[in-house]
């Protein structure tokens, strides 16, 4: 088994009426409770990383571990670049055996934004790697990357036919109301436009900003065509409660090896609820 792109599992996805569940992970520990617990479940997965991510474990370390969690689970992988905004910086990945990219042009005019995931996607596909791109813009925080609320933008569904034609792209970020990072109040999501960009468009599309989300709206923007949810905020938020508190109840605790067991098993009741969520259990 091997590094895959996210071809087959998100058509698959598509033809299965559910939703293949992105985490975002940051270093081994979060790779193999993701792993361990879509694994067990039966779960097709995607890992994904910001570009903070890459530098932070780098590229060639996070592949490799990738890449022998694939063999020792019997299971593709989908390894992902999440919201990566260079070219080079995408094609250095890839070249290092990446085959999942989103490129996010969607600060940039609609024709800009174009012109740039065109580029990736020549590229991209050459090596058999999967390019996802954001049309509309999601606020709240995500990586280095800040967007106000007010500068946040709604995915035009007559836009989204255009961009979708003339850029190539396997896979579409829609904005429909979800945010990055934490809500201040419940999400308000726009589900006639989630409804109208799936009657026009027949590429998977992708749902940001899950955390935080109640579980029936996620589950309803499945219905409505969302065939990749992603998730970081809340698995951040579970290891790092988790973290604390061991800390609070062993003061003198030193040892990652004990330290990171409760913050890992927080992180899987996460895991484990997203997966039902998108009801991905046994597709694999
Ligand atoms: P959350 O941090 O809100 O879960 O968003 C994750 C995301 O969309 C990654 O691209």
């Amino acid at each position: 088994m091997f590094l895959v792109s996210t071809k087959e599992m998100l058509r698959k996805a598509q033809e299965g009426g559910y939703a293949v569940p992105a985490f975002n992970i940051h270093n081994l520990e979060t790779v193999q409770v993701v792993l361990e617990t879509a694994s067990e479940m039966r779960s097709p997965v995607i890992l994904a990383g910001t570009p903070g991510t890459y530098a932070y474990a780098g590229t060639d370390y996070l592949v490799n571990i990738c890449k022998s969690a694939a063999r020792r689970y019997h299971m593709p992988i989908a390894l992902h670049l999440d919201h990566h905004e260079c070219f080079k910086d995408i094609r250095n990945k890839v070249e290092a055996g990446v085959k999942s990219a989103m490129i996010d042009g969607s600060h940039f005019p609609f024709e800009e934004n174009i012109e740039m995931v065109k580029k990736v996607v020549q590229f991209c596909h050459g090596w058999d790697c999967t390019v996802e791109a954001e049309l509309g813009r999601l606020g709240g925080v995500e990586d280095d990357l800040v967007v106000d609320a007010k500068d946040a933008m709604f995915t035009d569904p007559d836009a989204a036919v255009e961009f979708i034609q003339r850029t190539g792209i396997d896979s579409l970020a829609v904005a429909i109301g979800t945010a990055h990072g934490l809500y201040k109040e419940e999400p308000r999501l726009d589900f006639d436009r989630l409804a109208k960009i799936s009657a026009k468009t027949d590429i998977p599309l992708v749902l940001h900003g899950a955390s935080g989300v109640p579980d029936a709206d996620v589950s309803r923007c499945i219905e409505l065509g969302i065939n990749k949810v992603n998730v970081a905020t809340e698995l951040k938020i579970a290891y790092a409660d988790a973290l604390k508190q061991y800390f609070i109840e062993n003061p003198g605790a030193n040892d990652p090896r004990h330290y990171n067991v409760t913050s890992k098993a927080a992180m899987r009741e996460v895991i484990i609820s997203k997966i039902n969520v998108c009801r991905s259990a046994d597709k694999l």
